[in-house]
């Protein structure tokens, strides 16, 4: 793929300088930076169901002054049979500029960027990608510790269905973080295996800087997988307990893209715990998106 921002969908477009260019600009607008560009229509069209990452990106649309045109799947003519691509050529036609997306088939955008002009953001495309989420993640790393360099990052849950597992190991693996995956072993598959090791929960817990969990994705189960799985059983096995989180180091920080399921990926005291950043993760999530719909607002204004 060609390093260009005129669409943002995966991690494979970011190398390390843009990467920190990102977060600085995050950052930047976290302290109270701001930019205004009225003239750009955008419309956030959500295949799946989200609370955070459509909100946030509603948020940052609303702060760089964006025009904001609401989409909403259930009631447009997708409805009526109208395809992908045509959704996109009409929003294109209408004048809409950036077309923020989530979609449950992974991919979904490759042909979508090459039928017109609107610039295509990934909010997230079935066990594929999800850039923004990697985005805010690495902005809470760095927030943390000011560097990725010799981190230790421990990947732990459900990463066969998670696309931020994907995208966070291979940003993180880039950026010179040792990422180790751990969980039901079965979940843990060769296409993994460039970006980390698996390990034991107890052998990874006392290693890791950062403890990122991932949320079991029963939606994506199949009937066999439903069958066999119990969350008690998750909880008692993989979920980091009380008595798991002390093996953690003091300065570790846990790490969940939410929504938590509380009680089964992590006890539902430490969600909101000392060492938890899962809420500053969504409170960094609205400053990397306005920096992310930046890069793609200049790109446009740059073609
Ligand atoms: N982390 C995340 O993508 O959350 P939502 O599904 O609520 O957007």
């Amino acid at each position: 793929m060609t390093v260009t921002f005129k669409h943002f969908v995966s991690a494979d477009q970011v190398d390390n300088q843009t990467a920190n260019e990102l977060i600085a600009r995050a950052e930047a607008f976290k302290a109270g930076a701001t930019a205004s560009y009225p003239d750009v229509y955008v419309s956030n069209l959500f295949f799946e169901p989200s609370t955070r990452t459509h909100t946030s990106f509603e948020v940052a649309e609303q702060r760089l002054g964006l025009k904001v045109i609401n989409f909403d799947p259930t009631h447009s003519s997708v409805q009526k049979g109208e395809t992908l691509e045509d959704t996109i050529r009409t929003l294109n036609a209408i004048g809409i500029n950036i077309a923020v997306m989530r979609h449950p088939q992974a991919d979904y955008y490759r042909e979508l960027m090459t039928i017109s002009d609107t610039a295509i953001v990934n909010a997230g495309d079935g066990a594929g990608q999800h850039p923004s989420q990697m985005m805010l993640d690495l902005m809470t790393i760095h927030e943390t510790f000011g560097h990725f360099e010799g981190l230790r990052v421990g990947i732990v849950g459900d990463i066969s269905h998670s696309r931020v597992a994907r995208s966070d190991a291979a940003l993180l693996t880039q950026l010179g973080a040792s990422v180790s995956f751990s969980g039901p072993a079965a979940w843990y598959d060769d296409s993994f295996a460039s970006f980390g090791n698996f390990v034991g929960l107890d052998e990874l817990l006392p290693q890791v800087d950062v403890l990122m969990l991932l949320r079991v994705q029963l939606e994506r189960f199949d009937d066999v997988e439903r069958e066999s799985f119990t969350k008690a059983d998750y909880h008692r096995q993989y979920g980091i307990t009380e008595a798991r989180a002390a093996q953690l180091k003091p300065e570790a920080i846990i790490m969940h893209p939410a929504p938590v399921n509380r009680d089964v990926e992590l006890a539902s005291a430490l969600v909101t715990g000392p060492q938890s950043k899962i809420f500053t993760q969504m409170h960094n999530g609205v400053y990397m998106r306005m920096a992310m719909l930046e890069k793609v607002i200049q790109a446009q204004h740059n073609a």
